[in-house]
């Protein structure tokens, strides 16, 4: 069974600063290359974290190879400008008249959103590009998208600008992006989410935003980061006599911590509920990897539980429908 990511050309990964979103980018992107897809995960403008999973170092602006049918890019505003700007005006000293001049640096910094557009902007070219033959140079673009507000501010863009101004070149390149994120048989948007009260909270909002504003079509939201059951009854009523039969300082200490983690784990177990409860995406639990050094092996540990998981609610939505 074709996991349902897999036939998406352009899968973005938003949620709360930190709560996993390169990693689940990379994870994703991994299987993808595994499956034989040719893909590239773009994080934008940021502290590049993909290509260091593969022990590789930064990217930059230029896609690199970072493991067989996978490239990582750190697309920054400045390139993506130079890129567009040599496209449409095909020559580097007329693009050095018009973008190079001090009016125009000043009028894209002066333009509210204006940088962040050539971001997505590149994104998009790379869902687009074709090789000299006419495929699609990349199977599948990753979209490692920016923290919560300014992810859905720089997701909205297109149809902001759409509302200023409906005409001209500028919107038609505009109205193709916004095509590109309204199209279920191309795009698919992921929330991340830590089993915490903030990113919980966030989570719901950017849900409810992904819905009624900016009107992407979802694919899964990923809880990340949960601990794992840790005493079962028989365990717990172990514990318990334990605890009441010793008095070394160093057993009870431990004791403490097992029941803190326990109940931290049940407060996670609520908000996976929660969430559950109140939004409609397919909700997938990742663990918390206790790993020291967090690379290929954990995204590949990821990777398997996003795959089971996938493949189960495919299979549950094929059975319903
Ligand atoms: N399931 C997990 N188990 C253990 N550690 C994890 C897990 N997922 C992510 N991490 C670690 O958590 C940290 C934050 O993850 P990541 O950088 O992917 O978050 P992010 O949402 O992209 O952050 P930012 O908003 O800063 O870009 C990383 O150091 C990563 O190695
Ligand atoms: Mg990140």
């Amino acid at each position: 069974m074709t996991l349902p990511f897999l036939d998406k050309r352009f899968v973005i990964v938003a949620g709360k600063g930190g709560v996993g979103k390169s990693t689940l980018c990379a994870a994703l992107g991994l299987l993808a290359a595994k499956a034989g897809k040719r893909t590239i995960v773009a994080e934008l403008n940021t502290k590049e974290k993909v290509p260091h999973f593969f022990g590789k170092p930064d990217s930059g602006y230029n896609a690199q190879e970072v493991r067989e049918n996978l490239y990582s890019i750190n697309i920054q505003p400045e390139p993506a400008l130079h890129e567009y700007g040599l496209q449409k005006l095909k020559f580097e000293r007329v693009y050095k008249l018009v973008f190079e001049n001090e009016a125009m640096q000043r009028l894209i910094r002066m333009i509210p959103g204006m940088s962040e557009l050539f971001l997505l902007g590149k994104a998009f070219d790379l869902e687009r590009s074709r090789t000299r033959t006419g495929t699609p140079a990349w199977d599948l673009v990753i979209v490692d998208a920016p923290a919560t507000g300014h992810g859905v501010s720089l997701l909205r863009l297109p149809q902001v600008i759409l509302e200023v101004s409906s005409t001209g070149p500028m919107a038609d390149e505009v109205r193709l992006m916004r095509d590109l994120l309204s199209d279920p048989r191309r795009t698919m948007i992921n929330i991340a989410c830590l089993p915490e009260e903030m990113p919980v909270k966030e989570t719901l909002m950017l849900a409810e935003q992904v819905e009624s504003i900016l009107k992407i079509p979802t694919g899964f939201l990923f809880m990340n980061g949960l601990l794992p059951e840790v005493e079962n009854d028989e365990e717990r009523a172990w514990s318990a006599a334990l605890r009441s039969d010793t008095e070394d300082p160093v057993v009870l200490r431990a004791l403490d911590c097992l029941d803190g983690m326990a109940r931290r784990q049940a407060l996670q177990e609520s908000y996976v509920e929660l969430l559950r409860e109140k939004t409609r995406m397919p909700l997938v639990e990742i663990p918390y990897l206790f790993q020291r050094d967090f690379g290929v092996e954990a995204l590949e540990a990821i990777g398997d539980v996003l795959e089971k998981a996938m493949v189960a609610e495919a299979a549950a939505t094929a059975g319903a429908g």
